[in-house]
């Protein structure tokens, strides 16, 4: 699809300007002022237009828990939230443990044809916690592999498949959790999880990504071993930084104290946080009443952030693009996450001075899941664009042209 986006301040990681930006064929051709294409034109003075966002840790449910989200819902809720790219986790019935599930995720989705799909596959088979060998036969399709929902507790499985990754690339994205500590201790067992993961991570040599880090001690450990130069990369959700642990709510990495929430937002500023994923996880309100963890997240993301972090003179835009979508693109391997010639036309329009209150009931996502209704927010997504053509739009476009 062609496009023209007229006048709009354009952000993203490094660029902050007012400029025209033409698509064509669902590729960013041109940026630069008074550009005159003949295609559909949108008047974009007032807005701002940022590349979109980059989910690298969402839960669409499908298959097998259809009654709490689909591919359908999941990916209209996605672009709501101004994300055109997500990656799945595999706690599906059954759980994603094979190319043949993978398969039939990835080939929904293109049938619906929304956003971009990508399918986790389990670390180990049926999420049993000891077999492996399933690994064997992944191939390209498979970027990422994670027990996400559950932690590989035994450290010589997490090791096997931390070799196996290392030799096909794959990122293993850790849930760093052991649910027999837990019982004691949630912050002990995500601590001492992280480390044993970073350690292991140095042995495999493999690219390691700590998924929702939520404690001081979790992120402390991934700075020093950063810093030690091993391949470990890690997210915050908006909720582990938006939210401590005086809010009453469900949610697995538990909400944690003031204190581990000022130490996610100063690793942030300072560069260790290379993203944010939401952690997308609905659920029924029957689920929820039963403490079933998660937050419906992926339409309140952008504007959680941007409120907390941008908004209270935290971080830049430019900085909250790069967690959103440049840093998970790049780890992705996706042409995206930058306003730039030559990357995919996936961009979103947006005004950071509306503020809005938000409405659980009016989500797309099937759960309605959240602790921020009611809350009042800055940002609202206006229209998401993928490949050149409008997916999402808050009010009817009038296009020029
Ligand atoms: O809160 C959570 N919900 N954390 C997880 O790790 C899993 C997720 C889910 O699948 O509901
Ligand atoms: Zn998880």
């Amino acid at each position: 699809m062609d496009l023209l986006i007229k006048g709009a301040r354009v952000i993203d990681c490094d660029k902050d300007c007012i400029s025209d930006v033409y698509i064509e064929n669902g590729i960013i051709q041109e940026i630069g002022p008074n550009i005159q294409k003949n295609c559909p034109i949108i008047k974009a003075e007032g807005f701002i237009l940022l590349p979109s966002f980059i989910d690298m840790h969402s839960h669409f449910r499908e298959p097998g828990f259809e009654y709490k989200e689909d591919l359908l819902t999941g990916s209209l809720a996605a672009l709501k939230g101004g994300y055109t790219a997500v990656n799945l986790m595999a706690n599906t019935r059954p759980v994603c443990s094979s190319l043949s599930v993978a398969d039939y995720v990835l080939n929904r989705a293109k049938e619906i044809g929304l956003i971009d799909v990508h399918q986790s596959i389990s670390i180990t088979n049926g999420f049993d916690g000891k077999s492996i060998a399933h690994l064997d036969s992944l191939d390209i399709r498979v970027k990422v592999i994670s027990d996400d929902g559950n932690g590989v507790e035994n450290n010589k499985v997490m090791l096997e498949a931390m070799l196996k990754a290392a030799e096909k690339d794959l990122i293993v994205m850790s849930h760093a959790e052991d649910r027999e500590i837990s019982k004691y201790d949630t912050r002990l067992s995500e601590n001492i999880s992280t480390a044993r993961d970073i350690e292991l991570a140095e042995k495999a040599d493999v690219r390691l990504h700590m998924a929702h880090v939520s404690t001081k001690e979790a992120l402390q450990y991934i700075i020093e071993g950063k810093k030690k130069g091993i391949r470990v990369t890690c997210e915050v959700t908006p909720h582990h930084i938006a939210l401590d642990d005086k809010t009453e709510y469900t949610v697995n990495p538990p909400l944690r104290t003031e204190e581990d929430v000022e130490f996610l937002i100063k690793g942030i500023k300072d560069g260790w946080v290379d993203v944010i994923a939401t952690d997308h996880a609905p659920h029924s309100a029957l689920d929820k009443e039963k403490k079933a963890p998660g937050i419906s997240g992926l339409e309140t993301a952008f504007s959680v952030c941007l409120t907390k972090l941008v908004k209270e003179g935290h971080i830049s835009l430019n900085r909250l693009s790069e967690l959103m979508s440049k840093n998970p693109a790049e780890l992705m391997g996706l042409n995206k996450g930058q306003v730039k010639e030559g990357y995919d036309g996936d961009l979103v329009l947006v005004d950071i001075e509306k503020m809005y209150e938000i409405d659980s009931s009016g989500f797309l996502s099937k759960g309605k899941n959240t602790p921020f209704n009611k809350a009042k927010v800055w940002g609202i997504i206006e229209t998401t664009i993928k490949a050149g053509e409008v997916m999402y739009s808050r009010e009817e476009i009038n296009y020029d042209n």
